[in-house]
């Protein structure tokens, strides 16, 4: 391989890759490499550049690990996570997909329908509720909601020690109408961690890191595709602005005031409480 010139490297680096094993591994490879090749020509990446791309990339991996990843969060910020949950969601319907984020726990408390999960938080009192049913059919019995957000502070449970393990999220299953109920505080907007690699790159961008309010879920039943998604509140000032792309309008919401004692009392909460209807439908497999 002599005589490599800025014409002819790419087809010997697609040339050295030929004997990949994995068919679909050799496609998005020559294609991974063919889309940098073009990049690194179009703007005449300088050595400087390189540098600063690979130093990115090492300060990336050094600050992640098992509680933080740098690397989904550069992912999330460039709307790669974002376009990879659009390309894979279903054309036909149903609950449109969001991004996971990096503070999801597996196996939180299952709690009861109904329960209020607000303890010592502080924040407004928010009664959610809404129904589980198959993509263009019957409510699932027995579907898990798992619910997580963060408290007042912006923080998730696991990013602040001054919490109690488990706050503000939980796992419950739907009743025989497919139908969940929880009540917890308002989210806030919050910022995604800015004092790593990401944190540089949206200050060097002029961007900010905030993300609009929002509840994540996660929605599995027997036979269907699990869902990962999160529901926003439509009047959040940064709802057109979310630091990852995760906003879809289908999943933009209104919160309701509800001023009534009466109905404050129903649901075991102090008046004035907000109201949040939303339903989920699953694929079926
Ligand atoms: C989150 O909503 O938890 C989140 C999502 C992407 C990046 C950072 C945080
Ligand atoms: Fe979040």
């Amino acid at each position: 391989m002599k005589n490599l010139t800025e014409g002819n490297i790419t087809e010997a680096v697609i040339k050295a890759i030929e004997g990949t094993r994995e068919p679909r591994a050799k496609e998005v490879m020559s294609s991974l490499i063919r889309h940098l090749h073009a990049f690194v020509k179009e703007v005449q990446l300088t050595q400087d550049e390189w540098e600063a791309a690979i130093e990115y990339l090492y300060d990336t991996g050094q600050i992640s690990g098992p509680t933080r990843n740098e690397f989904v969060l550069t992912s999330d910020t460039l709307g790669i996570s974002s376009l990879v949950d659009i390309i894979n969601s279903n054309p036909d319907g149903g609950t449109e997909a969001s991004v996971l984020g990096p503070f999801y726990i597996e196996g939180s408390k299952m709690v009861e329908i109904g329960t209020n999960l607000i303890g010592d938080s502080e924040g407004e009192p928010t009664v959610v509720s809404g129904i589980v049913r198959t993509f263009g059919g019957d409510p699932i019995e027995g579907a898990v909601i798992d619910l997580w957000q963060t408290a007042a502070n912006g923080l998730y449970e696991n990013q602040d020690p001054d919490q109690p393990e488990n706050n503000l999220r939980c796992r419950m299953l739907t009743d025989k109408d497919g139908y969940y109920q929880f009540t917890t505080i308002k989210p806030v907007s919050y910022k995604v961690p800015t004092d790593g690699p990401v944190g540089r790159m949206l200050d060097l961008q002029g961007r900010h890191a905030w993300r609009p309010s929002h509840l994540h879920y996660k929605v599995s039943a027997d036979g269907h595709r699990n869902l990962i998604t999160e529901v926003f509140y439509e009047g959040d000032e940064y709802i057109d602005e979310d630091s990852v792309f995760g906003v879809r309008e289908s999943l933009a919401i209104p919160y309701n005031l509800i001023t009534s004692e009466e109905e404050a009392e129903k649901y075991g909460v102090s008046s004035p409480f907000y109201r949040v209807k939303f339903d989920f439908e699953l694929e079926a497999l």
